[in-house]
């Protein structure tokens, strides 16, 4: 079953760093996402930490919390149906060698570490991390984002 849902977007350090957001933002409106919020922010370390928590005993977790702290990331929210599925099919694999092709992962990402985007894994994570960057009256009703003219 499909229904309209909500996931969190990031555009990580390298690919701001590389020029690449008009690239990926634009790929994602293509694809038919509505962005109901959107920032640039530089995490500190301990939101970082906080982030990736489920991450902290993994051997990258460290060379993680550093690279998402090197630069600013631009974090938004997607809207469509079966948005989390969507956007990660969007996104590739985590891996940009393993990504299929045309995906943003292979296209602008270096490697496992620099893979230059991060999207929701599941519904309640997305919840979780939509609340972390964005409060509710962040979040633009999606009603006003359609053209006046549709
Ligand atoms: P992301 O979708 O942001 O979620 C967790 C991140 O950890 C992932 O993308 C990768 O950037 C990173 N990651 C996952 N596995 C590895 C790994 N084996 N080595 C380095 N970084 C990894």
């Amino acid at each position: 079953m499909s229904y309209v849902e909500r996931t969190l977007g990031l555009i990580k350090p390298d690919a701001i760093a590389a020029g690449h957001v008009g690239k990926i933002l634009d790929r994602i409106i293509q694809a038919g996402f509505r962005i109901v919020a959107l920032r640039m922010v530089y995490l500190t370390r301990a939101q970082a930490e906080a982030f990736y928590a489920v991450h902290r005993s993994r051997p990258f977790f460290e060379d993680l919390v550093q690279f998402m702290t090197s630069g600013p990331v631009i974090a938004f929210v997607l809207e469509k149906e079966n948005a989390v599925l969507h956007y990660r099919a969007l996104m590739g694999a985590t891996d940009p060698a393993q990504a299929a092709p045309g995906t943003l992962r292979a296209l602008f990402g270096q490697s496992v570490e620099r893979n230059a985007v991060h999207g929701s894994d599941s519904p309640e994570n997305a919840r979780r991390e939509i609340a972390f960057f964005f409060s509710e009256s962040e979040l633009v009703a999606a009603q006003a984002l359609t053209p006046l003219s549709a």
